[in-house]
């Protein structure tokens, strides 16, 4: 009979066969598959697994922390931290179209990875959070791209590894499950869905530091609100994003003139399509009143209510 541990103890099994003696890379991106995939494989051959965690600068609030502490304090894993966000952010200067800062942001993760997995010696395998849905659905053809979802993660066809691919029967329930059993803390378990370019989509236009920075606070500021309501588990996903207007407003006595930021929360099933979630009045009007008294340049909020389709769930 199937159950989460026999499927630990045989998929260890076979990873241990397969591998022996040899070493495995994993790309850690702090999402779920990935994270799921590097505390199996530990499990199984431990030392001989080294993770690499490239930092784009693009992520949420603490999320790089929280991965270090969990793979290379916690899992006491070989974990390799690449704080690689000025090399993004000085790709991505200037650009303005979200496909564009897609690509940028998908070749560029591929350099970064392929540097540092060149400078370890003697891998033979590369291990991928690849879910049943994704064996699926690459045998289907698209009519249309709406949006190129690069995975940050997704790697280049020539490097010279074997894959592995624990997951590749599993469904998403099942891979939370397994994340549970082995470990992982709730945060990376039942996290929500997060674009491979992160936060460079949710800044529409130009990306700044300073845009950047509006987005990361009020994000966080949104996710302790949601969390404080106990709404985590009933939104399918929940993020600020910046558009490039400014607004006049009144603070104390003096005119400002500053940023506006949407709040965007939707149900879904799969992301395919969404409808804007029912957030209680009083959450939001909670919300709204610290993100524009604690984040700076903030002066207005609005919520955006459509559903998927017409609107897409990210603004870019
Ligand atoms: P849209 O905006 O297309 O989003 O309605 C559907 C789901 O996909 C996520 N998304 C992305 N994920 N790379 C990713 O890995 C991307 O470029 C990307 N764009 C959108 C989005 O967050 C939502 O969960």
């Amino acid at each position: 009979n199937w159950t989460i541990e026999n499927f630990i103890e045989m998929e260890a099994e076979n990873i241990r066969t397969k591998v022996g003696e040899r070493k495995v890379l994993c790309a850690l991106s702090g999402g779920v598959d990935s994270s799921v995939v590097a505390a199996l494989i530990d499990k199984a051959i431990g030392e001989q697994l080294t993770c690499i965690f490239v930092d784009h600068g693009l992520l949420r609030k603490n999320e790089a922390d929280e991965v270090t502490k969990t793979f290379q304090d916690d899992f006491n894993m070989n974990f390799i931290k690449i704080d690689a966000s000025d090399r993004f952010l000085s790709k991505l200067e200037g650009v303005d179209d979200p496909e564009q800062k897609r690509k940028i942001i998908g070749n560029e993760f591929i350099y970064v990875f392929d540097d540092e997995a060149d400078k370890l010696k003697d891998i033979d395998f590369l291990a991928q959070g690849t879910l049943y849905t994704d064996v699926i659905e690459s045998g289907t053809d698209t009519a249309q791209t709406i949006k190129s979802h690069h995975n940050v993660g997704g790697l280049p066809e020539d490097m010279q590894f074997e894959l592995i691919e624990p997951l590749n029967t599993l469904f998403k329930d099942e891979v939370r499950e397994l994340g549970v059993q082995l470990g992982l803390p709730e945060s990376i378990v039942r996290r929500q869905p997060f674009p491979g370019p992160g936060l460079a989509i949710r800044v529409l236009g130009e990306i700044t530091e300073e845009k950047l920075a509006i987005v990361r606070e009020s994000d966080a500021i949104l996710r302790e609100e949601i969390a404080a309501a106990g709404l985590e588990r009933d939104i399918w996903q929940y993020f600020t994003v910046l558009p490039d207007i400014r607004s006049v407003g009144v603070m104390g006595d003096a005119r400002t003139y500053d940023y506006t930021i949407g709040i965007r929360a939707v149900t879904s099933v799969d992301g395919m399509t969404s409808d804007w979630a029912r957030i209680p009045w009083d959450v939001l009007e909670k919300i709204s009143t610290r993100l524009v008294n604690d984040v700076a340049h903030i002066n207005r909020v609005v919520y955006d209510i459509t559903s998927k389709p017409p609107a897409t769930i990210e603004w870019e």
